[in-house]
């Protein structure tokens, strides 16, 4: 792991959030947005983490706001001949997999994922040819090669559900990358899962002394997690789900107080949600903080409206995915997508 904590340190170094703009800037950079969008049929479809701009875009323009798989299934399903995915690499990748007909374009081609790093195909592919009695099942924050690697891909809403079912044909599991939701599965279902060892290293530096500290501060709160947090943190969680899941529940509890442990971006739509709420951030400091990046993914922070515009404008940073690799990582992407609807887990009444 200590390669890999090089590595993602580089990439953290090239994050450069974007600027501030007022508010005469703004307004003429989204209806320049907006007009290109119109002229060439696009659909901007955002992550819960991306700047609030970003997403209230999305919404104003009959794109889409939500978590990694409503994502998927909403540019699957859209007739845009243009898709901007603002967010990470590994959304854009799996836009255009499940789309190859479509231009898929983001923001920046330097947005990665710390998962995705700490995943290399080239040593994840031997990992699981030393393993093959077991279902590969990898998380969605990973890139095209380790997809088509894989047998299933889930995200965060449904991973729970998809290893129950394996469970329940018999099957032994070999979970990547995240340690951390691979565990939280585990120790739900009890399943025989091999665990990939990488983290996000975002939700990694939630602090469960800390959050054990804030609770006695507001006893009556609600604890929402994402479950890449660690385990100490799902612990002492009401509820444990995907950003969506998240939502859904802080909208629907009766708590007024709510404690939220991932990244600070998902207030933008809780304050919408639920603007009556008081949404607090689960502490990340402690005496071993390292973050650079405390609640607030330096990557989704690197997508913004004039980066936006650029791209659409030059039609530049497009997603490609090699034609063999996006034809073996189709397979477990539409497995997800057919699993969820089959099972009709509708991640938005789910959390
Ligand atoms: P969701 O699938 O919950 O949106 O999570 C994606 C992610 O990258 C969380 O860090
Ligand atoms: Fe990856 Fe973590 Fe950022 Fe999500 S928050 S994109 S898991 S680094």
């Amino acid at each position: 792991m200590a390669a890999d904590t090089e590595v993602v340190r580089r990439f953290l170094d090239r994050a450069v959030p974007p600027e501030n703009l007022s508010s005469a800037q703004r307004q003429k950079l989204e209806s320049e947005i907006l007009a290109l969008m119109e002229a060439k049929n696009a659909r901007l479809v955002a992550h819960y983490y991306t700047d609030g701009l970003l997403q209230d875009l999305a919404e104003k323009s009959g794109g889409f706001v939500g978590d990694s798989l409503e994502m998927a299934r909403f540019g699957h399903e859209c007739d845009a001949d243009i898709l901007i995915v603002a967010g990470v690499r590994f959304m854009g990748e799996s836009a255009k997999i499940l789309s190859p007909d479509k231009t898929v374009l983001m923001p920046t081609l330097e947005a990665t994922c710390s998962l995705d790093i700490a995943c290399p195909i080239e040593r994840f592919g031997p990992f699981c040819d030393q393993h093959p009695d077991r279902t590969v099942v990898v998380y969605a924050n990973t890139s095209a090669a380790v997809k088509a690697r894989s047998d299933w891909v889930v995200t965060s809403s449904i991973a729970l559900d998809v290893v129950e079912h394996l469970m329940d044909e018999g099957k032994k599991v070999l979970w990547a990358p995240d340690k951390h939701l691979g565990d939280f599965i585990r120790r739900k279902t009890g399943a025989d899962m091999l665990l990939w060892d990488a983290a996000c290293i975002v939700h990694e530096e939630f602090k469960a002394r800390g959050l054990e500290q804030m609770r006695q501060v507001y006893p009556d709160a609600a604890v929402l997690a994402h479950p890449e947090s660690p385990a100490a943190v799902l612990e002492l969680a009401d509820v444990v789900g995907s950003t969506t899941q998240i939502i859904n529940a802080a909208v629907n509890l009766p708590n007024n107080d709510i404690i939220v442990a991932t990244d600070q971006g998902i207030f933008h739509r809780l304050q919408q949600q639920a603007p009556d709420k008081n949404f607090i951030i689960a502490p990340t400091a402690g005496n071993d903080a390292t973050c650079r990046s405390c609640a607030n993914c330096p990557w989704m922070a690197m997508n913004s409206l004039q980066a936006l515009l650029q791209s659409l404008q030059q039609e530049s940073n497009e997603i490609e995915v090699a034609a063999q690799v996006a034809e073996q990582a189709m397979i477990p992407l539409r497995r997800m997508l057919e699993f969820a609807a089959k099972n009709q887990l509708s991640v938005r009444g789910k959390a």
